[in-house]
C-alpha cells in the first residue's frame, strides 16, 4: 500500500476509535474561570482600543498561534491566479466566473478553484459572502457550467460525479444571496489540504516547510489554518476584482469551516464581517465548559486539524491560557455573528452563546454593542448588534433560516437598503 494510503487507513481507523462520551447534562457543567481578555500577561487592565491594538491583540493572536492552530507562514510565496472563465449563468441571475489559484510552480501541486457568483444586475462593485464548501464548487448549485474539481474522499482524489451537482444547494442558497444584491464566493476546503491525517502531503502546508523538514514541528499550523490561509488567498484575488467590493467581505463558514473562518478572520482584518455557524469546540465554543466535544476527541477523531501543541490540553482543558471568547474578541471591532441550532448539542450552543457574551467587553472599547444579554434567548430569537447571535430548531446545519439572519445582518453592519439592490 502507498504511504498515503497506509496513513489515510490508520486515520479511518483513529477515527472509529475517537472516543465521544460527551457529557449531555448541564448538572454535570465544572465550574471554571474565563481568562480575561482585557489584562495583558503583565496584569495591566486594557481601557481603550489602542492598548487592544497594539498590546493585547497580539498577545492573544500569539496564544492562538502557540497553543491552538498553529503558526500561519508569512511566506514567501507566490500565487499565480488564472481567471478561467467569465459568463452569464443560473438563468441570467448570475455572472459566474471561475479562478483558479496555483499555488506552487509545479503544474502538479497544489491549486484552488474560486466559484464567483455576481448578481448579473449590479452598479459598480458588490459586497460579497465568502465561504469554503465541504463536497467541491460543483455541490453549491445546480448549475452545469460549475467546473468539477477534483475531490478528495477520505483517502482518494476523484472526479465528482456530476450527479452530485447541486447537492448542496440547501446550505448555500445562491439565489438568495444574489436576490440580495451580494455576490458569492466559495472554494472547496480540500483545495488547500484535503481532510485526512496524511492529507498534508496533497496540499499547501509542505510548500512552506524549512530545507530537509518532512513533517511539521510542535508550533506549525495544522489543516484548519492552511484552510484559513486559503480564505485569505481569495481575499487577494477579491481586492483585485472590479466588481467586487473588498471592503465588503463576509465570512461565513460551518462547523470545522466555521473554526477555519474564525480563525482567518482572527487574522486577517480584511474581512468585513465573519460569521460562525455551529462552529463549536476548537471554534466559537467554550472549552473550559465541559458539554459536548472535547478535546480528546477533537485530537483523537482529527489529529491533523490543530496544531501539536493544541494535543498537550487533551483532558487538560482548564489550562489552556486562552479560551473562545478570546478568539471572538480577536475579530473585535468588526461584526460578528455566532449561531447554534437546539439538535446539534455537540458543539454546545450555550458554550458558543456564552463566549460570544464575553467577547463583548472588548467591543465596548469602540462603543460597540455586543450580546446585550447574558440569558441564552430562545429559539428563533436573535440577539445583539455588532457581536449577534441565534439558536434555531433543527440539526448540525445551514439553513434559508440562518442565511435569512446573516443577510439581514450583512445589510445593517454594512449599511445598506432594499434601494441598494438593482433589478
Ligand atoms: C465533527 C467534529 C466537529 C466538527 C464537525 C464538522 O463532528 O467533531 O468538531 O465541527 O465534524 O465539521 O462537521
Amino acid at each position: 500500500m502507498p504511504a498515503g494510503r497506509i496513513l489515510a487507513f490508520l486515520a479511518m481507523s483513529c477515527c472509529a476509535a475517537a472516543q465521544t462520551n460527551y457529557n449531555f447534562d448541564e448538572s454535570k457543567v465544572q465550574p471554571y474561570t474565563l481568562p480575561d481578555a482585557l489584562t495583558l500577561a503583565d496584569g495591566q487592565p486594557v481601557r481603550d482600543a489602542a492598548t487592544w491594538n497594539d498590546w493585547r491583540r497580539p498577545e492573544i493572536l500569539h496564544l492562538f498561534e502557540t497553543y491552538e492552530y498553529g503558526r500561519t507562514p508569512s511566506g514567501p510565496y507566490s500565487v499565480r491566479v488564472e481567471v478561467v472563465s467569465t459568463e452569464p449563468a443560473l438563468g441570467g441571475l448570475a455572472i459566474r466566473k471561475q479562478i483558479v489559484m496555483h499555488f506552487s510552480s509545479d503544474p502538479a501541486g497544489p491549486k484552488a478553484s474560486l466559484l464567483l457568483y455576481i448578481p448579473a444586475a449590479h452598479r459598480g462593485s458588490t459586497p460579497v459572502f465568502l465561504g469554503l464548501n465541504f463536497n467541491g464548487n460543483h455541490t453549491v448549485a445546480a448549475d452545469p457550467g460549475i467546473r468539477l474539481n477534483e475531490v478528495w474522499t477520505r483517502q482518494t482524489r476523484q472526479m465528482p460525479d456530476a450527479g452530485t451537482r447541486g447537492n448542496q444547494a440547501q446550505q448555500w442558497q445562491v439565489e438568495k444571496i444574489l436576490g440580495r444584491g451580494y455576490a458569492l464566493a466559495t472554494i472547496y476546503y480540500g483545495d488547500m489540504e484535503p481532510d485526512f491525517d496524511g492529507g498534508i502531503g496533497y496540499g499547501v502546508r509542505p510548500l512552506f516547510f524549512r530545507a530537509g523538514q518532512t513533517e511539521p514541528a510542535a508550533g506549525d499550523w495544522g489543516a484548519i489554518g492552511a484552510w484559513a490561509w486559503g480564505l485569505s488567498r481569495a481575499v487577494d484575488y477579491l481586492e483585485k476584482d472590479p466588481d467586487i467590493d473588498s471592503k465588503k467581505i463576509a465570512l461565513m463558514g460551518h462547523s470545522r469551516l466555521g473554526k477555519a473562518a474564525l480563525w482567518a478572520g482572527a487574522q486577517d482584518t480584511r474581512f468585513a464581517i465573519v460569521i460562525s455557524n455551529e462552529s463549536g469546540e476548537g471554534g466559537a465554543s467554550l472549552s473550559r465548559r465541559n458539554y459536548g466535544e472535547d478535546l480528546r476527541h477533537l485530537n483523537t477523531a482529527f489529529p491533523h486539524w490543530f496544531s501539536a501543541n493544541y494535543h498537550r490540553y487533551t483532558d487538560h482543558e482548564p489550562l489552556l491560557p486562552m479560551d473562545s471568547h478570546m478568539l471572538l474578541a480577536l475579530i473585535a471591532p468588526r461584526p460578528l455573528y455566532v449561531a447554534s441550532a437546539e439538535e446539534d448539542r455537540g458543539s454546545d450552543p450555550r458554550g458558543e452563546f456564552l463566549a460570544a457574551v464575553n467577547a463583548g467587553p472588548v467591543y465596548a472599547l469602540w462603543g460597540k454593542r455586543g450580546i446585550g444579554t447574558d440569558q441564552m434567548p430562545g429559539l428563533h430569537q436573535p440577539v445583539g448588534d455588532t457581536v449577534a447571535y441565534h439558536i434555531r430548531a433543527g440539526k448540525h446545519d445551514v439553513t434559508a433560516y440562518d442565511w435569512d439572519r446573516y443577510l439581514d445582518f450583512a445589510d445593517r453592519q454594512l449599511g445598506r437598503r432594499p434601494s441598494d439592490v438593482v433589478r
